[in-house]
Parts: structure tokens; C-alpha cells; sequence
């Protein structure tokens, strides 16, 4: 703490939950004070570390309320200030810095007590930034800087991936960029693979972009040999011009009543329908959605306590899902299989569905892969700790739209929720991405390890992702007062203490060179491929 940045002011009162009331100085302008900053404050043995979250207006004597001075009387208006009239920080206390010796600098450590009244409180130098959040390194993964200043935030990207994570934010508000910034740190940094399944087709290959140029890169262009894309649609990716490594189709013989069941709303399934597909698939085995569709409701087979209308309804429903172009009777090249292939390799798998962005294909192969995938990695996990071997890469998988899958009334049953649950036993987690996140189940929200969050306007929503935060009414402000793009509040396990973060640029020609300067191909290779594209 040795660089002196300008003194703001200095405490006068407050609380180690409720946070401190710090007095600006007269010579310190309100109006450069913004929520979300951070600020050093000197106590006698320590320094303490906090955040902004409010910004306010004092007065020493009500009397100047009351009446205050004429609209031309800046003189006034000037001996006050800084007198009888002050500007007032709400600042949370996060972290203290500095050990009882003084000058034997020890980590961060949470706060556990508050300055002295009067203590001293000045910005946070970069330097002080740097201690607490800082320093790229095989670990640390630079994903943004905090408001106005230039320090790089990192995270600790092995940490990260031990638990399941989630983006959220309303639409438009980067989500989908910081994913892919998070995707290239995990596949640079994390030791984990990744399974995206890809809705629009945005990861992979090319996204599109609000900005002049209208369209960026995926994963595929800057790191062709860390990347595979997958897709359910050849047509669609002939079209866009994207080399998908192969084409995924998916047999009936596949979809199991619990697929089904997830997709009771989009096909408009009844209760007692939904009951009846796990009949049909007792009675039919693997044969059942084929054995099920060519029933005549006139002649219900033995057996089955089904009553003609539910089966109709059951049929209405297969029927949807089987126009499905991507699905066919039988499966004939495994899937999962080869997408596992590329997973064991370290390659990171990227599944578009082009033209299918439909909900219920999204819902429908999302769920099917990933019980499938996650079946195997049990049983491999399993058979390394039996035998004593290497387990298999970590696996993160990452799904949008994530209140389809994990709400309340769903997360206990789906192979997402099962995950989100059990942390990463056998090791794979989720990267969940959603608008909504009120929707999600709260058992499931609460075991987010860290949760990243682009500016949210719902009450609702704002409330769901900082339940059981510590400071969560100061932060609710910080959150509400994001910029509409481009910015986040980051807070859980792989950040010290809440941050918020300008995300790092994507999509320059600058941006894309700094990302390949750090591939794990090593700096020369990249810097070679990246000559290639812009050569
Ligand atoms: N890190 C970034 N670098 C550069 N531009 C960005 C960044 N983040 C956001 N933007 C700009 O904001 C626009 C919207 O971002 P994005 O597509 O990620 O939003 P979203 O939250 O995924 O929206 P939706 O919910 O509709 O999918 C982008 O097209 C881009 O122009
Ligand atoms: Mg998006």
C-alpha cells in the first residue's frame, strides 16, 4: 500500500454488516464517486478494502434544508461545502490487507472487524487492485477491469471449474461474449474440456455482433486444434461456411421417458400423459417412441392402463419430435461415443443446432447427450479411483436458456440438476447461462460456485442471483446501476471479494492476438496462426 492515491475522506460511523458511512472531504467532488469503486481505508494496524455501494448527501444543521441559499449564491453555496453541507460514501467492508506488523504485507483475509473512527479512506490504487484480484498466470485468467482503472481482474480458472457457474443478465447485455472470454480461459488455463451446446450457433465457428462489423469469431478460427464443432444441421453449416467435424443424428431408440417428461410444457403433455410415456417405454423398451407411434388408439394393446385420450396427447407429442429432421429411427454412429473421443483428447466440443433453435431440439439433445456423456464419466471416474488412474479431464458443460432445464419443478429429475447438485464427484460441472434467473431452482442457484452477472432489471431476478450473498442489499444497487453492455458483477469462489468488471473486449483484431498470445499452444505457434487470419 505504498502508492498514495488522493484522500476522499474519512469514517464516522458504521458496521461491520450494515457497512461504513465515510465523510467526503470538502475538497472531494461527489460527483466523481461512483457505486461499484473501490477504496482503501488506513486503520492503525491494518488497511481495510471495500466497495462503494451508495452515494449521499449530509448536512451538520437541518437548518440548511430548511433554508438554503439563493439560486445565484454560490458563494454560499461554496463556504458551506465540506462544512455544513458533505457528500457521504456507503463503503462494504470485504477484505483487510496487511498483517500486525505493518510493514510484513499477508494476503487478503475477509474482513472480521472495522476501522477506527476517523481512519483515513482514499480510492484503491492499482496497486492495491493488483494485491487482491490481480496477476495473470498459468492459473489467473484476465476477464475484465474494474470500472475506470486499468488493473486486470483475473480468476482463478482451476478453482472455477470445480463447481458449477452461471451468466446471467437480460438480453443484449454480453452474456454470450463473456461466455466465449470464459470458454477460451478454461480451455487456456482450466485443465477442463468443455461441451457447449450451442443454440445459435455462435460459439463455434462465427457469432454475430451488435458492432459495426456484425460478425466475430468462435473458438474453432482462433484455436482450430483445441476445438472441434459438431452440428445438427449439415445444411445450415454448409451454408455458413463452417468445416463441422461431423454431422450428430440421434435415433429414436435414444430418447428415454424422462426426455420426455422434460419436455411435458413444449408438448403440451398432460400429468397423466407424462405417466403414461414411462408405461409405453416399460411395456416397448428401447423400441417404445416407434412402437408407441403406430398404435391404433382403437386397439390399445394389453396391458396398459392408458386411456385413449392420453395416448393421443402422448402421440400429438412424439409426433412434434419426430419432424425433428436431425432424429431417425435407429441410431446408427454413436454420438456420444465420438463426442467423448474429442473429450478424452482434451478437444473442446461445440454443438450448433442451426436452423433447429427451437426449444424443444435444445431441450430435447441437450438433455439426451449430456445423461449419456455423464454416465460414462461416472464410470470412468469410478474405475480410476477403483484402480488408482488418472480420472478423466473435467468436464464443464455449458447450456443456455438454463430455467428450462433447472426449474423447480424439473432440476430434481434432469441430469442438470443432478449435477448442479453433487459439485463435481465425477468430475463435471456446469456453465449455466440464462436470462431468467428466477426461474432457476433456488437449491440450485445456491450451489453456484461463482456466479458472474450482467445488469438484471427484474426485481425477481436481481433477488434470485444474490440470495444468501453477504452485503446482498449493497450489492443489489451496485447491480442495478451496471451499464447495459459490457459490464458485470462477479462475486462466489473464484473472486476474493465482489467485482465489478468492464468484460474484456472481444471481437477486435487486438483482442484476438491477445487471446492466441496466451494459447496453450505456446506463444510462438499462435502468433503464427494468428497471421494466418489476418495475413
Ligand atoms: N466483451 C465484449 N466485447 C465486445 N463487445 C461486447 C462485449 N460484450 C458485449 N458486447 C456487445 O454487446 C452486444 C450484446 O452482447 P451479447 O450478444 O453477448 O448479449 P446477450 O446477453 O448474449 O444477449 P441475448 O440474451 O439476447 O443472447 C454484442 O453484440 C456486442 O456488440
Ligand atoms: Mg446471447
Amino acid at each position: 500500500m505504498s502508492e498514495k492515491t488522493h484522500r476522499l475522506g474519512m469514517v464516522v460511523s458504521g458496521s461491520l454488516t450494515k457497512g461504513l458511512e465515510v465523510r467526503l472531504d470538502g475538497a472531494t467532488s461527489i460527483e466523481e464517486m461512483a457505486v461499484g469503486r473501490y477504496v482503501t481505508i488506513t486503520g492503525g494496524k491494518r488497511s481495510f478494502f471495500g466497495m462503494v455501494t451508495d452515494i449521499s448527501l449530509g448536512v451538520t444543521d437541518e437548518r440548511i434544508i430548511l433554508s438554503p441559499p439563493a439560486p445565484a449564491d454560490r458563494f454560499t453555496a461554496e463556504v458551506l461545502s465540506g462544512t455544513g453541507t458533505f457528500g457521504t460514501l456507503h463503503v462494504l467492508p470485504m477484505l483487510t490487507i496487511g498483517g500486525d506488523t505493518g510493514d510484513l504485507i499477508e494476503g487478503p483475509q475477509p474482513v472480521k472487524t472495522v476501522p477506527a473512527h476517523f481512519a483515513e479512506v482514499r480510492l484503491a490504487s492499482q496497486q492495491d487492485m493488483e494485491l487482491v484480484f490481480g496477476g495473470e498466470d498459468a492459473n489467473m485468467f484476465y476477464i475484465g477491469t474494474p470500472l475506470d482503472m486499468e488493473t486486470r481482474i483475473c480468476l482463478d480458472l482451476p478453482e472455477l471449474v470445480k463447481r458449477s457457474n452461471g451468466i446471467f443478465g437480460k438480453s443484449g447485455t454480453g452474456k454470450t461474449f463473456l461466455t466465449r472470454v470464459l470458454l477460451i480461459g478454461m480451455l487456456q488455463k482450466s485443465k477442463a474440456v468443455s461441451l457447449v451446446f450451442d443454440m445459435a450457433s455462435e460459439y463455434g465457428w462465427e457469432g454475430s455482433s451488435e458492432s459495426k462489423h456484425g460478425k466475430v469469431k468462435g473458438l474453432k478460427q482462433l484455436f482450430p486444434a483445441n476445438v472441434a464443432v459438431v452440428t445438427l444441421d449439415e445444411e445450415s453449416s454448409k451454408r455458413r461456411k463452417v468445416s463441422a467435424d461431423f454431422v450428430v443424428k440421434i435415433g429414436y431408440d435414444e430418447i428415454e421417458p424422462e426426455d420426455i417428461a422434460l419436455l411435458r410444457q413444449t408438448l403440451n403433455l398432460t400429468d397423466i400423459g407424462v405417466e403414461g410415456v414411462y408405461q409405453l417405454s416399460r411395456k416397448f423398451g428401447r423400441t417404445w417412441v416407434q412402437k408407441t407411434l403406430e398404435i391404433n388408439p382403437d386397439e390399445l394393446p394389453e396391458g396398459l392402463n392408458i386411456h385413449e385420450s392420453s395416448l393421443q396427447n402422448i402421440q400429438r407429442g412424439l409426433a412434434t419430435i419426430q419432424r425433428l429432421p436431425f432424429l431417425v429411427p435407429r441410431s446408427t454412429d454413436n454420438v456420444v461415443q465420438r463426442i467423448l473421443e474429442y473429450l478424452d483428447r482434451g478437444i473442446n466440443v461445440v454443438l450448433e443446432f442451426g436452423r433447429y433453435t427451437d426449444i424443444t431440439a435444445y431441450i430435447l439433445v441437450a438433455n439426451l447427450l449430456s445423461r449419456r456423456i455423464y454416465d460414462q464419466y461416472r464410470a470412468k471416474t469410478e474405475k480410476a479411483i477403483a484402480e488408482d488412474s488418472p480420472p478423466p479431464h473435467p468436464l464443464v458443460i455449458t447450456i443456455e436458456e438454463a430455467h428450462r432445464f433447472l426449474n423447480p419443478a424439473t432440476s430434481s429429475q434432469t441430469i442438470f440438476g443432478i449435477i448442479a447438485r453433487e459439485m463435481r464427484k465425477y468430475n463435471v460441472t456446469l456453465l449455466i447461462i440464462d436470462q431468467r434467473p428466477s426461474g432457476i431452482d433456488e437449491e440450485v442457484m445456491s450451489q453456484l460456485g461463482t456466479k458472474i452477472t450482467c445488469l438484471l432489471d427484474n426485481e425477481k431476478d436481481i433477488d434470485a442471483v444474490l440470495a444468501g450473498v453477504s452485503g446482498r442489499n449493497e450489492l443489489k444497487s451496485v447491480l442495478a446501476k451496471l451499464e447495459s453492455k459490457q459490464q458485470a458483477l462477479i462475486f462466489g469462489h473464484a473472486v476474493p471479494m465482489p467485482v465489478v468488471v468492464k468484460t474484456r473486449e472481444y471481437g477486435s483484431a487486438a483482442s484476438y492476438n491477445e487471446f492466441a498470445s496466451s494459447s496453450p499452444a505456446g506463444p510462438k505457434k499462435a502468433g503464427k496462426d494468428i497471421e494466418e487470419l489476418w495475413g
